[in-house]
C-alpha cells in the first residue's frame, strides 16, 4: 500500500477537518456520523492522502424488497431463479447502502476518479472482505449525483408507475408510494447488483487508488473500545 494514502473507520467521538461542496455532507461528516456510529445507523470512513481526509463515506446495512422491482422485476426474478433450492417464496435481498459520500472541495471531478475509485472499492471491499450475504450495492443520490451513480452501474430503483421510491431525509428508508405524506426529498433510490462485478473484473478495472487499497487488511481496522457498548437501548426488552 502506498504510505501516502490509507483507508480506515472513524473511531468514536473522532473528529475529522473535512469539507465538501455541500453543506448538509460537510456537517453530516464533520458532527452527525458520530451520532449515526454510537447510535449502528452507520458506520463512517475516511480516505486520507499524506494525513488530510480527501473523501469520506458512510455505509449501513440495507436490503431490496422485490416488490421494489416492478420494472426490474427480470432481474430480481433471475436473481431469485439462480439459486438451487432457494426458500421458497425469496423475497428480499440483502444488500450495503452507501449512506453518504462526498469528495474533498476543490478535488471533485478534477481527473483525480477519488468518488469512482472509493465506489469501486466498496464493491471490492464487499464481494472479497464481506462476511455476511450482501447481493446489492445500494443509494439514495442526491438527484445532482444521479449521473455519477449511473457511469459507476447503478440502476434507478424504480416502481412499475415509473415513480421513484421517495426517501425519508432524516431517516434516509423508503417511503411507502401511497403515503399521503407529500414527498419530503427528491434523493433518487439505486442499486448496482455486485454478482454482475466478477473477480476479473475488479482486477482488470482498478485505479491505482482502488488497487493500493484493496491490499490493506481492511478486516484488522480497529474495533471500537468496550466504552462503545451500552447498557441501556431506546427499544423495549
Ligand atoms: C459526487 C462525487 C462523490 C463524485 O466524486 P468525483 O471524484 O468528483 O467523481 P469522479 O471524478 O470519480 O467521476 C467519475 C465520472 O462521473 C462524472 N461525474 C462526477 N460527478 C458528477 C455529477 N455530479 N454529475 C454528473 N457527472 C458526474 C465525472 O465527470 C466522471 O465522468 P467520466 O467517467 O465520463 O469522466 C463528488 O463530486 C462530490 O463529492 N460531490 C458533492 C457531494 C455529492 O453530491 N455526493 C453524492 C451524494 S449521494
Amino acid at each position: 500500500m502506498s504510505s501516502a494514502l490509507s483507508l480506515r473507520r472513524l473511531l468514536p467521538g473522532e473528529k475529522v477537518d473535512f469539507e465538501c461542496i455541500d453543506a448538509d455532507l460537510t456537517e453530516f461528516f464533520r458532527e452527525d456520523c458520530l451520532n449515526y456510529l454510537s447510535e449502528r445507523l452507520a458506520v463512517t470512513y475516511v480516505l486520507e492522502f499524506q494525513g488530510e481526509a480527501i473523501a469520506m463515506f458512510s455505509l449501513s446495512n440495507d436490503r431490496l424488497d422485490i416488490h421494489d422491482f416492478e420494472d426490474n422485476h427480470k432481474l430480481l426474478k433471475k436473481a431469485a431463479g439462480a439459486i438451487p433450492h432457494a426458500k421458497r417464496g425469496l423475497r428480499s435481498f440483502p444488500a450495503v447502502k452507501i449512506g453518504r459520500l462526498a469528495v474533498k472541495k476543490g478535488l471533485e471531478r478534477g481527473g483525480h476518479r477519488i468518488g469512482s475509485s472509493v465506489v469501486v472499492f466498496i464493491q471490492a471491499f464487499l464481494m472479497l472482505k464481506n462476511k455476511t450475504g450482501c447481493r446489492f450495492l445500494t443509494v439514495d443520490s442526491y438527484p445532482g449525483a444521479v449521473e455519477f451513480y449511473r457511469k459507476a452501474g447503478f440502476k434507478k430503483v424504480e416502481k412499475a408507475t415509473g415513480q421513484e421510491i421517495q426517501t425519508c431525509p432524516h431517516c434516509k428508508e423508503a417511503l411507502p408510494l401511497d403515503s399521503k405524506a407529500p414527498p419530503l426529498d427528491d434523493n433518487v433510490l439505486m442499486f448496482l447488483d455486485l454478482v454482475l462485478m466478477t473477480d476479473s473484473k475488479i482486477i482488470d478495472e482498478f485505479s491505482p487508488i482502488v488497487d493500493s487499497l484493496l491490499q490493506m487488511n481492511v478486516a484488522e481496522f480497529p474495533e471500537p473500545p468496550e466504552s462503545a457498548f451500552r447498557e441501556k437501548s431506546a427499544f423495549p426488552a
